[in-house]
Order: structure tokens, then C-alpha cells, then sequence
């Protein structure tokens, strides 16, 4: 298949690309576009065999449900059997923006799109190119995140390009994701509000519409026969770069000093190793190959960088990978969740 890719520039918007694109999801073709959060890969949500492409064209397991995309709030309408009362004031706070709402889903949502679930997932991007790719294409949009399944969502279109080049009809690049990591999934059937992903909308955002929203105990530990994580994705390895990571976890001094000792241990053994540090870390790491995240007192720059760090590493064909931890909380939530998934929980504690 041939892949057009076509670069827009979100402040004057090129309508005849948008339009282009917005006729091949309509008309059942695969387009890939950005959204605040990370790149998606899209399919007329409303089309059974539609759908299905993305599953191919990712490699996605079949019972892992997509989100379905929005542009407008009267758009929610017909994909629900209801938006409840909280349902509506968390839209109203957090739409168009990086949280995604599940419902109980009409009957209008195919099987492929919600994996034969009651519910479905419900976001309105903010990001102007998807919005007005939605409305181009005049359906609602699934999309899952832009990657060959398993590996880190893209942030920037050149990844898009790497994993999806040849398996899509169109890619519409835009800038680099605000945000880099997927959106904040609420689970709005059960009440108190649970948080199936953590993302950009924090739990304590949320805790000011709902002071009981809590976040899925299965989906910050190593999941286990017991503990099942809600959102059918989050049990799957996931967000992997080719290396092998390894968390060291506590006091920041002493986990430099760790990492510096398990640096040297590597080298010795001829490994190639890549340090995930900081901008108030990078200086402290004389041997091994050092990226920042970004700045430990903005967390939305570290979240922003890291799936991109995690797939640099992998260019530069690093054998193993070790990050610093961050604090869990606000945004440290999702980027620990993240992280603790790529390294699949192996963390060393100092
Ligand atoms: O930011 C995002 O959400 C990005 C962009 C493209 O919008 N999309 C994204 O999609 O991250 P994906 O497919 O990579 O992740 C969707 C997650 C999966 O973990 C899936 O299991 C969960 O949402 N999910 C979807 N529908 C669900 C449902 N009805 N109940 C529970 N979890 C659901
Ligand atoms: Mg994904």
C-alpha cells in the first residue's frame, strides 16, 4: 500500500489535505494524525470492517477496545445509551483535552470497535488537526495510538512513519504531542470514578468533580492472577523499546550513585547502556549514554520526552536502558506507569 504523507501546519491549517483525509476515513481507508496526547491511527468508528484494518495494520489483539474520537459535544449523542450526571461535568471541565470517558455504549458502536464490550470510550481531542479531522470525515474516529502494537506510542510523525509507512493510506503530520503520553481513562459506568490509564489529567484534577475517583490498584503494580487491570490494554507488555529497562527507585542521590555502579558493571561486561536522567541529574553520569526527559520540576516536559528517549535509545542500539523514578504524582503517575511497564516492574529499590 502506498502511504501519503502530508506535513500540516496547525496555525494555517492546509483544508484540502484535512478534507482529502477526512474522504478515506469516510470511505473506509486507515489515516494516522496527531492529537495532544500521542499520534493515532484512525478508521471510521461507525464501519465494522473499517475497524478491523487497524487491528491488521497494528497487529492489536482483537479483544483490546478502541477509543472512539469526537469533535463536537453533540457528537457523543448517538454512540451512548446515556451520559450520566458526573459523566457530563467531567466532560464539561476536561473536553476537548486529553481524558477519554467510558460509557455504556449504544448499539451503533461495532463489535471490532468496543471488542463485544457493554461500554465503549469516548474523548474529544484538543489538538486542531484531529478535530478537524473529525469533522472532515464527518464519522467519528477509532484510533488507538500510532504504533505497531506493543511498542511506545508515537510523539512525533517520523515514528508514525517508521511503524506505519506502507500499512496506511495517509499520515497527516503534525507538531510534536503537548503531552506524549496516551489520555486519562475514566470509567464513568461504576461510581466512585475509577481511573483505568493514568494521563495528563491527574487524579487530582479530577478529584474536584469526583472526590472519591480513585486509580485501578491492578495497573501501578505487576499484574498478577488476582489483580486484573479493568482496561483490557493494560495487561498487555507494552510501551517496550527493543532494550531491556531497569527503574532505580528512592532518594535521588543514591540512585545516582546506583546507576553509576550498574553503568560500570555493564561496560564491563561490553553491554552498551543508555541512562534515562534529568536535566538536574544528566551532569552527574560521566560513563554510559545519558538523554534527559526534561526537568524534574516540570513534569509535563518529561512526559512529553519520554516514548521518544525510549525509542532514541533504540536507535542508538543501547543493550539496556536505566531510568531515574519520579514521584507519583500528578503527571509522575502516568509517566511511572509508563515507565514501570516498559522496564515490566523491574525496579531496583536504593
Ligand atoms: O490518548 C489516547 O487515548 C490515544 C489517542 C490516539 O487518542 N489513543 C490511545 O488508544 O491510547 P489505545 O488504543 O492505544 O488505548 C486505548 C485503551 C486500551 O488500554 C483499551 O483497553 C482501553 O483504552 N479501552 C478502550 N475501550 C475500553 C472499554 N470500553 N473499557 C475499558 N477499557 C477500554
Ligand atoms: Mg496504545
Amino acid at each position: 500500500m502506498d502511504t501519503k504523507v502530508v506535513m500540516l501546519d496547525e496555525g494555517s491549517l492546509d483544508r484540502a489535505s484535512i478534507k482529502e483525509a477526512g474522504e478515506i476515513i469516510r470511505n473506509g481507508g486507515l489515516v494516522a494524525f496527531p492529537t495532544e496526547t500521542v499520534y493515532g491511527l484512525g478508521a471510521n468508528a461507525l464501519d465494522n470492517e473499517s475497524v478491523k484494518k487497524i487491528f491488521e495494520a497494528k497487529g492489536r489483539p482483537q479483544d483490546n477496545p478502541l477509543i472512539v474520537h469526537i469533535a463536537d459535544f453533540e457528537d457523543i449523542k448517538p454512540l451512548v445509551e446515556e451520559v450520566s450526571e458526573i459523566a457530563l461535568k467531567f466532560m464539561n471541565r476536561f473536553w476537548p483535552g486529553p481524558m477519554t470517558m467510558i460509557l455504556p455504549k449504544s448499539s451503533i458502536i461495532p463489535d471490532a470497535a468496543s471488542a463485544s464490550l457493554p461500554s465503549v470510550g469516548i474523548r474529544m481531542p484538543s489538538n486542531v488537526i484531529a478535530r478537524e479531522l473529525i469533522r472532515a470525515a464527518k464519522v467519528p474516529i477509532a484510533a488507538p495510538s500510532a504504533n505497531i502494537s506493543g511498542r511506545p506510542s508515537p510523539t512525533d510523525v517520523q515514528r508514525c512513519i517508521e511503524d506505519l509507512s506502507g500499512r496506511v493510506d495517509y499520515i497527516l503530520g503534525g507538531e510534536i504531542c503537548d503531552i506524549g503520553l496516551e489520555s486519562t481513562i475514566i470509567d464513568c459506568t461504576v461510581q466512585p470514578t475509577c481511573v483505568l490509564r493514568p494521563g495528563g489529567i491527574t487524579l487530582e484534577m479530577l478529584r474536584e468533580i469526583d472526590p472519591n475517583a480513585y486509580i485501578d490498584p491492578a495497573i501501578m503494580e505487576k499484574p498478577n492472577e488476582d489483580l486484573k487491570p479493568k482496561a483490557p490494554g493494560m495487561k498487555y507488555r507494552h510501551y517496550a523499546p527493543k532494550a531491556t529497562v531497569k527503574i532505580v527507585q528512592g532518594d535521588l542521590q543514591k540512585t545516582i550513585a546506583k546507576i553509576n555502579e550498574m553503568v560500570q558493571n555493564y561496560i564491563d561486561r561490553n553491554e552498551v547502556v543508555g541512562i534515562m536522567a534529568t536535566e538536574e541529574t544528566k551532569d552527574s553520569y560521566p560513563k554510559g549514554l545519558v538523554l534527559s526527559l526534561g526537568s524534574r520540576k516540570n513534569m509535563i516536559s518529561v512526559s512529553q520526552g519520554l516514548f521518544e528517549t525510549l525509542r532514541s535509545f533504540d536507535d542508538k542500539k543501547v543493550d539496556v536502558i536505566i531510568s531515574e523514578a519520579f514521584e507519583e504524582k500528578g503527571v509522575g503517575v502516568a509517566v511511572m506507569n509508563r515507565l514501570k511497564k516498559s522496564a515490566g516492574f523491574d525496579i531496583i529499590k536504593v
